[in-house]
């Protein structure tokens, strides 16, 4: 038997610009779209029927849910109807990172799902059926398909490409244990539309990144999420206070926030710090690295 394993990397939110709203009430994004080494596992297997298996320490709302809402659940049904297959698999998630969470989550598993399946089925990622449907699924799930960094435009649907993240790049996630709806933070936030605030030019080192990411650009949604969730300006408080790190965000719709670090030791104390301030936080050192859309093939193995 024969085992792929994908990354459902953390998505993260660098910046994220609201440029204005379409009349069916979606709204026009520009964000640049970072991933970090925080993940959750997708691992696929060939069996005579389809079967879902949660695990890991942030399962448990998942096992609550009928597998059928699962987004997992959805990606491989479609992509099976797509490809006109059967989805006559096993998928195992591991579920490592805090749901509902401005870090993909969701998104990132099935996108996840979609590589793993392509690779198990020999079709191509780039295959338009899989696109169409990637972006049908939801907003952010064709840039976790790509888990490349990019930045993302329109809808959050179109990618180009951007610079490359400078090599030694640390963050600490922190999430206060809320979950943020995603279409309530949509829709609590107020004032006037951002512009785009694309760079063309590299980024030199972290510190060079941190200084760009600060001058005008910013999370449009933190505040309206800030409001639904006092907590979250405690989280940022706390980043910027206690660790030192040259920057603070929230990511995505939130609640989770990251705080950027000149090295991994700054990561990992500035992680200790809080987790003992803060026991009851998530919180997460990693690196943001380019591309995390590796596969592994485990020859000989089953996850049955
Ligand atoms: O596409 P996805 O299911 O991730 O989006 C969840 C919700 O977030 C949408 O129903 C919408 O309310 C809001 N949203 C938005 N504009 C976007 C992406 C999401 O208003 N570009």
């Amino acid at each position: 038997m024969t085992v792929i394993r994908a990354y459902a990397a953390a998505k993260l939110n660098l910046y994220l610009h609201v440029l204005g709203r379409r009349e069916d009430g979606y709204h026009l994004l520009d964000s640049l779209v970072a991933f970090a080494s925080a993940h959750d596992l997708v691992e696929v297997e060939s069996t005579p029927y389809f079967s879902l298996q949660l695990h890991g320490p942030n399962s448990l709302p998942l096992l609550l849910e009928d597998t059928d809402s699962n987004l997992v659940t959805k990606a491989v049904k479609r992509l099976a109807e797509a490809l006109d297959r059967k989805p006559h698999v096993t998928v195992k998630l591991t579920k490592n990172l805090p749901l509902a969470s401005g870090i993909g989550g969701g998104s990132a598993d099935a996108a996840a799902a979609l590589r793993a399946l392509c690779a198990l089925w020999d079709e191509p990622i780039d295959h338009p059926a899989v696109t169409d449907l990637a972006a049908r699924l939801g907003a952010d799930v064709p840039v976790c398909v790509g888990s490349r960094t990019a930045y993302f435009g329109g809808t959050g649907t179109q990618l180009s490409p951007a610079p490359e993240l400078p090599e030694d790049c640390w963050v600490v996630l922190v999430n206060p244990g809320v979950s943020m709806p995603t279409p309530a933070v949509f829709e609590a936030r107020s004032g006037p539309f951002s512009p785009s605030a694309r760079l063309t030019t590299s980024f030199s080192d972290v510190r060079g990144l941190a200084g760009l990411l600060k001058d005008g650009r910013h999370n449009d949604l933190s505040p309206a999420a800030e409001r639904l969730s006092p907590v979250i300006t405690q989280v940022l408080a706390a980043l910027d206070s206690t660790t030192g790190c040259l920057l603070s965000r929230m990511s995505g719709s939130g609640a989770t926030c990251f705080g950027l670090y000149v090295d991994f030791d700054h990561a990992v104390a500035a992680a200790e710090l809080l987790s003992g301030v803060r026991p009851g936080w998530w919180v997460q050192p990693a690196a943001l690295l380019n591309d995390l859309s590796g596969l592994e093939v485990i020859e000989g193995a089953t996850l049955l």
